[in-house]
């Protein structure tokens, strides 16, 4: 497995394993780039630590293909995510590789003994209960445009 500069895995206040920067980022800059192997919806795999792609490989018909996943392989596995992250991930397609690029960018400044987080932005089916903290916490790790779809559980705990 890489190491990927300038980070490190420990034991997070937010849920088990959690990612820190061990320097400062400036707003927008790219944190890290993660390494990861890409399955698509038939095959037989973990989906924790994965991200859930776009349609990235046409259809026939030139139309956007089923979701894809990217099984991260590095310590980018271990971001938790937040209501109020400090990252965004970002991904792309390379045609010539056939597979996926994620990369996390800095939303704002990021100081040293800081977690890094993003938006998981979890579908309703596969939402949770979140422990982020943050003030502007969601009380669900869910993708906010399907808050209706969630169980009534889940549903009881948004703020
Ligand atoms: C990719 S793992 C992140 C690493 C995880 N902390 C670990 O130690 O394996 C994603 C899982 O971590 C947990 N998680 C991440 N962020 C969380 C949060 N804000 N609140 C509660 N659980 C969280 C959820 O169970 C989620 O499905
Ligand atoms: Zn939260």
């Amino acid at each position: 497995m890489p190491v990927l500069d300038g980070l490190k895995v420990v034991r997070s206040a937010i849920h088990g394993y959690g990612v820190i920067a061990l320097r400062r980022f400036e707003e927008g800059e790219v944190v890290c780039w993660g390494d990861g192997i890409l399955y698509r919806e038939d095959d037989d795999f973990d989906d924790t630590y994965s991200l859930i792609l776009p349609g990235y490989e046409l259809t026939a018909d030139k139309e956007e293909g089923p979701p894809l996943f990217f099984d991260l392989v590095c310590q980018t596995r271990w971001i938790n995510h937040a209501c109020d992250p400090n990252t965004y991930v970002d991904t792309d397609w390379d045609e010539a590789k056939k597979t996926a690029r994620a990369w996390w960018v800095a939303v704002r400044a990021i100081e040293p003994g800081e977690e890094l987080t993003y938006d998981y932005e979890f579908a309703a089916d596969v939402a949770e209960p979140c422990a982020c903290g943050s003030a502007r916490c969601r009380g669900v790790i869910v993708d906010m445009s399907e808050a209706d779809q969630l169980s009534p559980e889940l549903r009881a705990r948004l703020r």
